[in-house]
C-alpha cells in the first residue's frame, strides 16, 4: 500500500501563494474591465471602500476610451498646476501624497506615495521605474534588494550623499508590473518639478521604463545604456545630460551585466567631476 500522504489542499494553496508572493505577485488584477452586464455574469460581493476611486483609463474600458483620455488629460493639467505651486520639495511631496489623478494610487497594491530620498541639492538625480513592495511599505524609493545593490554601486562610485533618488511613478504598480506610459505621463509634471527644485547636473535613468519615459525614445535599454542624451522639460526651459543604464533589479537576475552598469557609472562620475563644465 502506498504510504505517501498527499499534502492537504490548503497546504498546497498556501505554498503556491507563498511562491507567488516571493515573486512579487501579491494581488490579482486585469488590464481590461469586464462588462459583466453584457456578459450576463453576476458581480462578486463588493468590498467596502473608504472612498470612491476615480475612474482610470484601464478601469473604464474601450466604450469610454475618449472619456478616459479626457480624464487623463485633466489629471495631467492638474498635476502640472499642483507641481508648479510647490515651492520646495516638502510642498512637492505633500502635493504628490494628496494627488488623486494617478490610477496606480487605487490599483490595489499601493499603500502610500513613495517620492524621494537623498539630499535636496544632489548633483545627480537617479530616476527608477516605480516603487516595489518594500518601498511601498517604507515610503522611500529603492530600499528593497534592488535598492541595496544600487546603494553599493553608488558607494563604490564615490557618489554616496551626492544622489537624489526618485521614480517615474509614485505608487507601487500591482504585481510589480511596469508602469504604463499613461501612468508615467500623469506623474511626469511632479518628476519635472523635482528636477527643477533639486537642479542636478546629471540624470541617471534606471532601466527601460525610466529611459523611454524620460527621453521619449523607443529603443531598448541595451541600445541606450551608457550613451549620453539630452533630457528636456516639457516646456523646453530645462535641459540636462542624461544617461540610461541597467536597472539594479535586472542586475540581480543577470549578475554578468554588472560590468556594463559599472562602466556607465564610471563615465557618469567622469563627466560629473570634469573641471570645465559638467554638461
Ligand atoms: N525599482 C524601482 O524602479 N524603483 C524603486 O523604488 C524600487 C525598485
Amino acid at each position: 500500500m502506498d504510504q505517501t500522504a498527499a499534502p492537504a489542499p490548503q497546504i498546497l494553496i498556501e505554498s503556491l501563494l507563498a511562491f507567488w508572493a516571493d515573486a512579487g505577485v501579491d494581488c490579482l488584477y486585469q488590464d481590461e474591465a469586464i462588462d459583466r452586464i453584457a456578459a450576463g455574469l453576476t458581480l462578486p460581493p463588493r468590498r467596502a471602500e473608504p472612498s470612491p476611486a476615480p475612474m482610470t483609463a484601464a478601469a473604464a474600458g474601450p466604450a469610454s476610451a475618449d472619456a478616459a483620455k479626457v480624464q487623463a488629460d485633466d489629471a495631467i493639467v492638474l498635476a502640472r498646476r499642483l507641481a508648479a505651486e510647490a515651492k520646495d520639495l516638502t510642498e512637492l511631496a505633500a502635493a504628490i501624497a494628496a494627488f488623486e489623478g494617478c490610477g496606480l494610487r487605487y490599483a490595489g497594491a499601493a499603500r502610500q506615495a513613495v517620492f524621494n530620498r537623498g539630499p535636496s541639492d544632489a548633483p545627480v538625480m537617479i530616476i527608477g521605474e516605480g516603487p516595489g513592495e518594500e518601498e511601498d511599505v517604507r515610503g522611500e524609493p529603492f530600499v528593497g534588494r534592488a535598492g541595496q545593490l544600487l546603494d553599493r554601486m553608488i558607494a563604490a562610485a564615490g557618489l554616496t550623499d551626492r544622489v537624489f533618488i526618485t521614480n517615474t511613478v509614485f505608487w507601487r504598480p500591482p504585481g510589480n508590473r511596469t508602469p504604463t506610459p499613461e501612468e508615467q505621463k500623469v506623474c511626469a509634471p511632479f518628476v519635472e518639478r523635482a528636477i527643477e527644485l533639486v537642479s542636478p547636473k546629471i540624470l541617471l535613468l534606471l532601466g527601460a521604463a525610466s529611459a523611454k519615459a524620460m527621453l521619449k525614445r523607443e529603443e531598448g535599454i541595451l541600445a541606450m545604456r551608457g550613451r549620453w542624451f539630452e533630457w528636456r522639460s516639457t516646456d523646453e526651459s530645462l535641459e540636462l545630460p542624461a544617461m540610461p543604464t541597467l536597472h539594479p533589479a535586472f542586475l540581480l537576475r543577470q549578475p554578468a551585466a554588472k560590468k556594463k552598469a559599472w562602466s556607465d557609472l564610471v563615465s557618469l562620475v567622469q563627466r560629473l567631476d570634469r573641471p570645465d563644465r559638467p554638461h
